[in-house]
């Protein structure tokens, strides 16, 4: 007599595989535009245990990956391109990342160099608690993202450096994005004291996980409220050496149909450049966070 089968339960059939890098882990055996409920609360939990999740395979159109995105909360607008422009058409929640160039205009921002470091718009008051990068077109080689663990570097820290940043307050930089481009609207500035931004806690803790993070933002024009220029930027060179660390980084190096999501508020992420001459095309989202950043 056959055994009777019983249905996967709530969120079963995910299967969770850490990297084995210093962040983040791959979730398989999902589509993401058909997750039950108890998918989606395996994804949550994951999302907050492992802060970077990546599902390999997804064929979503920008619906769809609104549509992920909406269940983890409210979205932001995206950060207006570097050519003044929102892109997509009636979406104003897809941000273009590209190099494309079509008819003479770029059809998206951050081109084929490197993006440094950075925490997605931390330049705001209330920067969203995470993104979602899918993968359209990518290039055969390079264009790879970097994601960092902000609590390892927290923990990492010599002792003296952690006594040094408690309190400490931090200026993220509104002027530039990650790929140095300066943001529409804003007037360029060098000086990391009075170039705009917002202030955040250098040291905050994570509303869901109750674990502290470093809260670096972005290196460049960023500023410690309150120190002299030198005094600020001697620390945070010191506190940015140890927080990029390989040990607390991981890779992924793009398929078409990746979806990468990451929580903002403990992690960084730069990009690897590539070859201008190839194509890359990434539509991102971002969803709002819940509270301000708070130590
Ligand atoms: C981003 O900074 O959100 C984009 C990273 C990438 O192009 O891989």
């Amino acid at each position: 007599m056959a055994m009777p089968v019983s249905a996967p339960s709530l969120g079963e059939r995910l299967r969770v595989t850490p990297t084995g890098g210093g962040i983040g882990a791959e979730i398989a055996g999902i589509d993401l535009r058909t997750l039950d409920e108890g998918d989606f609360a395996a994804i949550r939990r994951a999302f907050v245990a492992q802060s970077v999740l990546l599902f390999r395979g997804q064929r979503l159109g920008d619906d769809d990956l609104i549509a992920f995105s909406r269940r983890f909360g409210p979205l932001d607008w995206a950060p207006v391109q570097e050519n003044g422009r929102r892109f997509v058409e009636g979406k104003p929640e897809i941000y273009i990342v590209s190099n494309v160039i079509e008819n003479g205009v770029a059809i998206g921002s951050l081109g084929a160099g490197e993006a440094v470091w950075h925490t997605d718009m931390s330049y705001l008051e209330d920067p969203p608690m995470a993104s979602m990068l899918y993968a359209i077109e990518v290039p055969a080689k390079g264009g790879n993202t970097g994601f960092c663990n902000m609590y390892s570097a927290y923990e990492a820290l010599p002792a003296e450096l952690k006594r040094r940043a408690e309190g400490l307050r931090i200026k993220h930089d509104g002027t530039y994005n990650s790929g140095g481009y300066l943001r529409a609207g804003v007037a360029a500035s060098d000086d990391p004291r009075t170039s705009p931004g917002a202030v955040h806690p250098l040291v905050c803790t994570h509303p869901e996980s109750g674990r502290r993070c470093l809260y670096l933002g972005r290196r460049r024009n960023a500023y410690l409220v309150g120190l002299e220029l030198a005094e600020s930027e001697a620390l945070l060179d010191a506190l940015w050496s140890c927080a990029t660390r390989d040990e607390f980084t991981w890779y992924n190096s793009w398929r078409p149909g990746d979806l990468v999501l990451w929580d903002n508020r403990c992690t960084m992420h730069r990009r690897d450049p590539f070859d201008p001459a190839s194509r890359r095309i990434m539509h991102r989202t971002q969803i709002k966070g819940a509270e301000r950043p708070a130590a």
